[in-house]
């Protein structure tokens, strides 16, 4: 039998309209109320899921490219995806919340509180997808910061936020025998005067068993320092040989033990956006009818570039190559990276034909496959690398999830890879009870 591994979901358009543009619309939810992502979070609870992560943008982006970004719905509109958390721990019982929090936007002291709050209410089923994008910053009055001095900022609020929610130290009695609630002595009335925050403690919260749950996404040598140093979960992309992800968990391992911490301390999960089918002979016609795109498959990935890289690529040549200086310095580099490669001089029109192309999970060449398929990609990496879990991406929305999960997680269960049920203890016991 294999080991248990960790799995979650990663809803990949915040909380933004989820299904728009896909059949999937006419189901007719309506993605500004609480039922749609509470029937879709009941649904990935039943499927054994440790977290639910909530991807979020606070910014539209550039006041240039503004069309780019929401005229598919792709970089906006989304709502706070914090303020959805409540509704969907109302839906479940066990499954971790992990939104999207802006690192350095939210002042410490406020966010310390509210996700104390929130983990209470929750029983400790909150997690934090802590992001340090820096373009948001001018819409909160804050200096835009460069790359790795968002990582500094991120770093400086994240430690306060532990230390508001330990300012409470032993001070909590609670015992009204003796007309004694708490004592004011034990706690930590401390004066914190950074770089980037000023704050007083003590948090006007009751303290937490455990903090809650701190995921990171940054891939960057200066993100993946972070998450060694602070995080729980890391999000990982790598490409899809053991290899590789054996490679990038010693990364994350050896930046954990230059923070003093062990491998044990964090998990390190793969994300991973599954297009499951039913036989091998469908998931073959899939992706050999990808390596022809019409002449409507290019526009619709290049729409969906220009939003990620707030650059109209529809305006370039397609038959040239993407011009020097054509992406703003504000974009993100692994955005570009991911479209240019290792060829930023071939032709647009060769570059997008690449990214349309899809790829089958059995010659772990591309993500579309049979249950069964992804079963042993995801138990060979469990094995071969020692890899902890699998974040799987997409919609949240009922649809999408049963076409994902439908068919894998029983084989997932019969393998002995998926949980049949949950212990207690909130969202940490979730990812570190085995
Ligand atoms: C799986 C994954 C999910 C991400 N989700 C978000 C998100 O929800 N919001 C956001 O602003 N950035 C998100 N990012 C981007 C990262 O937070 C970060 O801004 C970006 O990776 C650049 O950091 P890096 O240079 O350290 O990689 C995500 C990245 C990955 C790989």
């Amino acid at each position: 039998m294999a080991e248990l591994q960790h799995f979650g979901y990663f809803f990949s358009r915040g909380f933004g309209p989820q299904a728009w543009g896909r059949s999937d619309w006419d189901w007719g939810h309506d993605w500004t109320k609480p039922d749609l992502y509470q029937q879709s979070v009941r649904a990935l609870e039943q499927a054994g899921m440790d977290l639910v992560i909530a991807e979020d943008a606070v910014s539209l982006g550039s006041p240039d490219t503004l069309d780019l970004r929401i005229r598919q719905a792709y970089g906006g509109p989304k709502h706070d995806p914090l303020l959805l958390a409540p509704s969907l721990f109302a839906a479940t019982s066990h499954i971790g919340i992990a939104p999207t929090v802006n690192a350095g936007i939210t002042p410490p002291y406020l966010a310390a509180r509210q996700f104390a709050t929130l983990a209470h209410l929750s029983s400790e089923r909150l997690g934090i997808n802590l992001v340090t994008d820096v373009g948001s910053a001018r819409h909160a009055g804050l200096p835009p910061l460069p790359h790795d001095q968002a990582y500094d900022r991120a770093e400086e609020w994240i430690t306060l936020l532990r230390r508001l929610w330990h300012s409470w130290g032993d001070g909590h009695v609670g015992d009204p025998s003796d007309w004694h609630f708490a004592n004011g002595d034990a706690l930590d009335a401390f004066h914190h005067e950074g770089p980037y925050f000023t704050a007083d403690g003590p948090l006007n919260a009751l303290p937490l068993d455990s903090d809650p749950v701190v995921v990171s996404p940054g891939g960057s040598g200066r993100g993946i320092r972070f998450a060694g140093t602070h995080s729980d979960v890391q999000l990982a992309l790598a490409p899809l040989s053991t290899a590789a992800v054996t490679a990038y968990r010693a990364t994350v391992i050896d930046a954990a033990l230059a923070a003093g911490r062990t491998a044990a301390d964090l998990r390190i999960l793969f994300v991973l956006k599954a297009q499951i089918v039913s036989s091998p002979a469908e998931a073959d016609r899939i992706v050999d009818a990808s390596g022809h795109p019409s002449d409507q498959d290019l526009p619709t990935a290049a729409i969906a570039w220009s939003s990620d890289s707030e650059t109209d690529l529809l305006a370039l040549d397609l038959d040239g190559p993407v011009p020097a200086g054509a992406f703003g310095e504000h974009v993100s580099a692994g955005t570009v990276r991911g479209l240019l490669g290792d060829t930023p001089d071939a032709p647009l029109r060769e570059l997008l034909t690449r990214k349309a192309r899809l790829g089958r999970i059995s010659s772990r060449s591309g993500f579309v496959g049979t249950a069964d398929e992804f079963a042993d990609f995801i138990e060979e990496l469990g094995s071969d690398a020692d890899n902890d879990g699998i974040v799987f991406s997409g919609d949240l929305h009922p649809a999408q999830v049963y076409r994902m999960l439908g068919d894998l997680v029983p084989v997932l269960r019969r393998r002995g890879l998926l949980r049949r049920e949950y212990g207690a203890g909130g969202i940490r016991a979730n990812l570190f009870d085995f």
